[in-house]
């Protein structure tokens, strides 16, 4: 292991069974994830074998810090043996420069230097594009040669984040085979076994690629279940994934393990258990203008660390809205025409009407909450701020904006909800939030000062949903038979 053999003719091929077989046994237990590792270790003893050691090490050092880069949750091993190659790598070249004086010092130091530069690099930047990466690698490792396993491994990692189907990786595999094949590479089998077994060892096992939340899930499983494809959203104490599950997509919202102040959400069993009681009781509203909810997850004992919530978060399984919030298309609109704004408000009415039947307050009706899926709107971000006011109220998680006089003064009820369905229809057919009248004391304008185009009548209900005293505002159902009857 020590000694560089500048003209070996030891037979590599007994080392190298053995090696496999450490491979295989680790990639079929519970320590399947760390399978890239072995490999470097394989990579270490068969280069002190061959003309191409340094070749080889160079390689896996390379390897390394690319699997660094894709799986920054390994950073600690994977710096370990960075570490310990490099110094292999040193003392290989002492050895081999041992007549030459003072070329070895010129070596460490490049060792020294390489190492340094190589660590700092990927090790301070993002997790790259896994998707993007995907055919350039497939393509490139059809090229591979056995000097070059260490990045097959990497290849594997890659092309099973980015998903490509497996007939693609055993075309590769094959192609990589002969390639190796007629160029007479005595290790012809190497690579493409690398790649194929990285490939089924990190293939739907992973479930975090790193410990910072919410990138750590990308392309991983969550909760080993779900795809994560991208990030929606991250907000005070929530983070929205685009997920699939087979052709379906879906939308996962994670209860934050902590907020910005670093105040424990998922990591206070008590909001943890507010969490499932809420998004339980939201499981049970099904409306075509509710933002549908399939499933609740929470873990069975609560965290310990980050790294165990990083692994099975608790999260909620939603319907995907992939038209935007209501709050895009005011950005881009401004205000909207009649004909549209009474249309949305039947919907939204009928959405109301069916929380409210079950006796739950929404407290947080505005733009962003309202979603659309092929033109039709519906209600979203059902419950987290009833989590958070059961538990400890903070501002930050509710919107004033839109919020009722007597939610202020921490007195909700399901006419609150009115009030604010009030604010937005008033903004989306004037362009103005009717709440900056009543923050400055003044009475609200009817709508029709703004825009011509609103009937009276219409403007005389928004002008009731948004009256000061909860008790004369309509009901949900008084909303329904509005429709029913003036519209
Ligand atoms: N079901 C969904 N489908 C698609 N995007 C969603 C969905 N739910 C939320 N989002 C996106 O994530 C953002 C934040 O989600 P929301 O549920 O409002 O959480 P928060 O509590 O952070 O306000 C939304 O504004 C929207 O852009
Ligand atoms: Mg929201």
């Amino acid at each position: 292991m020590y000694v560089y053999l500048k003209h070996s003719d030891y037979s590599v091929w007994p080392i190298t069974l053995l090696a496999f077989g450490v491979f295989l046994s680790i990639v079929f237990t519970s320590y399947r994830l760390y399978a890239a590792l072995p490999w470097v270790v394989t990579s270490a003893v068969l280069m002190t074998m061959s003309m191409d050691g340094i070749f080889l090490i160079n390689t896996a050092l390379v390897a390394l810090i690319l699997l660094r880069g894709v799986l920054d949750r390994f950073r600690k091993p994977l710096i370990a043996l960075f570490i310990l190659l490099t110094l292999v790598k040193m003392f290989v070249m002492i050895d081999y420069y041992l007549e030459e004086k003072f070329t070895y010092i010129y070596y460490i130091v490049d060792g020294v230097f390489t190492t340094l530069s190589i660590v700092l690099y990927p090790y301070n930047r993002r997790i790259p594009d896994v998707k993007r990466a995907t055919w350039p690698a497939a393509l490139a490792s059809v090229f591979m040669t056995s000097t070059a396993t260490p990045l097959s491994v990497v290849a594997g990692v890659t092309l099973a984040l980015g998903e490509l189907p497996h007939y693609v990786i055993i075309a590769v595999m094959a192609a990589n085979g002969v390639y190796l094949y007629l160029t007479g590479d005595a290790f012809f089998y190497l690579p493409p076994t690398a790649l194929v077994l990285a490939y089924f060892a990190t293939y739907r096992r992973l479930t975090h690629t790193s410990q910072t939340p919410p990138l750590g899930w990308l392309y991983s499983w969550l909760g080993g279940r779900y795809k994560v494809v991208k990030l929606l959203g991250a907000g005070g104490f929530s983070y929205v994934l685009a997920v699939k599950h087979g052709r379906e997509t879906y939308a996962a919202k994670v209860l934050r393990y902590s907020d910005d102040a670093g105040v424990p959400l998922a990591g206070d069993e008590n909001v943890l258990a507010a969490f499932g009681q809420e998004m339980n009781r939201y499981l049970g509203i099904k409306s075509p203008h509710v933002v549908r909810a399939f499933e609740v997850y929470l873990p069975a004992v609560a965290y310990r660390d980050l790294a165990m919530y990083m692994k099975n978060p608790p999260y909620i399984l939603l319907e995907y809205m992939d038209g935007g919030t209501l709050r895009d298309l005011l950005r881009v609109r401004k205000k909207l025409s009649t004909h549209e704004a009474l249309e949305i408000f039947r919907q939204l009415a009928v959405g109301l009407y069916d929380i409210h039947k079950h006796r739950v307050v929404h407290l947080d009706i505005k733009p962003e909450n309202i979603l659309f899926k092929n033109g039709v709107a519906k209600i979203g971000d059902m419950g987290i701020a009833k989590v958070v006011v059961g538990g400890y109220v903070r501002s930050s998680y509710m919107s004033p904006a839109y919020a009722a006089p007597e939610v202020k003064k921490g007195r909700a009820t399901l006419a609150s909800d009115i009030y604010s369905l009030g604010c937005v229809m008033y903004e989306i057919l004037t362009g103005i939030n009717p709440n900056v009248f009543v923050e400055s004391g003044h009475e609200i304008p009817h709508p029709s000062a703004y825009n011509r185009e609103v009937p009276r009548w219409l403007g005389d209900f928004l002008l009731k949903m948004l009256s000061l005293n909860p008790a004369e505002r309509p009901t949900a159902g008084d909303l329904i038979t509005f429709f029913k009857e003036s519209v």
